[in-house]
């Protein structure tokens, strides 16, 4: 299906904070194109930066902010690992809340749960979604639900408007955001006063929030994953963490899950809801995987449970993250 996408390169113009890091391919096979096409502008600023959109091998990835955002070779893997655990968990989701997500691949694994009545995909950023829906063939469909809102809003605004106007409830919150960066656009997405004050009230009785939680890799765990794991065990009372090796990342991604309520890791529990609930099948995970994800290895667990940085406003730790390209053959 990927592979069915554009060979050739593509440029877009979309917002961006600054500064810029430096976008440099690490493969040497990685050929810069020459061909660039202009999009439409972007809405949140006038501030725009080009974000390539190139081919590895025969593989495509999608960078934004000179950032790894996904390659279709193995986004199925971090995409099931964002969505299916939680929805799993979950003794029954209907409504769904993805901050972020505008790629649509979120929403693809999303709706591949039958039962699901509402996915709301809330991104920032317009001319990613645009470009994603036009180009993605394989999240066309996920595009074409009728079961999903897409709305463009910062999500902290959104959530805050729904709980006032319209007293709505999620059973499932996803944060498929980028990472929390210096200057970046996600940070209060991140901290113990957004868990507390907006996603743990807009959750339904027994709801599960999960959030990407960056790199998770033996070098790099301490940047980011281990804060958000703690300041959401600040916040809910059941929290897991959870990992996997994604290829084109060169790393460990990290996601943690968390909820107000028990949460039941049961392999059978977990198989049957997957018989039972999900449309075609997963590529990544299964119920047995599910739970062997969240026993993490002795060094990551010490840290884990050795944090003490909480995310605020005031005290937030930036990193420059998972899947940063840059032209350093030993980060390879
Ligand atoms: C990486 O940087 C070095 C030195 O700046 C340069 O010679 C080399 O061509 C670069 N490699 C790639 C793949 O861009
Ligand atoms: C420990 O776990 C992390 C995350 O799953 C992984 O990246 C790392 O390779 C593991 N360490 C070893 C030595 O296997
Ligand atoms: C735990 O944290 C303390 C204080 O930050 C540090 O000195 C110690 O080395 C850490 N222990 C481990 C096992 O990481
Ligand atoms: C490349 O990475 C190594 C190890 O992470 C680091 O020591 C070195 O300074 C880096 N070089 C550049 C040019 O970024």
């Amino acid at each position: 299906m990927w592979s069915f996408l554009l060979r050739a390169f593509m440029v877009l113009y979309i917002p961006l904070p600054p500064p810029l890091p430096l976008w440099r391919p690490y493969n040497p096979n990685f050929e810069e194109s020459t061909n660039r096409e202009e999009e439409e502008e972007g809405e949140a600023n006038g501030n725009h930066e080009e974000v390539p959109v190139g081919e590895h091998d025969d593989d495509r990835v999608l960078v934004i902010d000179g950032k790894l955002q996904s390659a279709e070779s193995d986004e199925f893997i971090y995409h099931e690992s964002l969505v299916h655990p939680a929805l799993l968990l979950h003794h029954s989701p209907k409504t769904v809340f993805i901050m972020g997500g505008g790629e649509g691949s979120t929403a693809r694994e999303v709706l591949k749960h039958r039962d699901i009545e509402k996915a709301v995909m809330c991104d920032i950023d317009r001319v990613v979604v645009e470009f994603c829906r036009s180009h993605l063939t394989a999240n066309e469909a996920a595009f074409n639900d009728e079961r999903l809102q897409i709305v463009f809003n910062d999500a902290k605004a959104e959530l805050e408007s729904r709980r006032d106007y319209q007293n709505e409830k999620f059973d499932v919150i996803i944060g498929d955001l980028g990472d929390p960066l210096e200057g970046g656009p996600c940070n209060h997405l991140y901290t113990k006063s957004f868990y507390g004050n907006v996603i743990k009230p807009i959750l339904n009785h027994r709801g599960i929030f999960v959030t990407q939680a960056g790199p998770a890799g033996i070098l790099t765990h301490k940047d980011i994953f281990t804060t958000i794991y703690n300041t959401l065990i600040h916040v809910f009372n059941y929290v897991i963490a959870y990992t996997a090796h994604v290829p084109s990342y060169a790393d460990s991604c990290g996601w943690v899950l968390a909820s107000a309520e028990p949460l039941n890791l049961n392999v059978e529990e977990i198989e049957s809801r997957i018989r039972d609930r999900i449309t075609g099948e997963l590529r990544y995970l299964d119920a047995a995987f599910i739970v062997s994800s969240t026993v993490l290895n002795k060094t990551l667990r010490t840290s884990l449970l050795n944090e003490t940085h909480i995310y605020t406003e005031e005290n937030a730790r930036f990193i420059h993250g998972c899947g940063v390209f840059n032209n350093n053959s030993s980060d390879v």
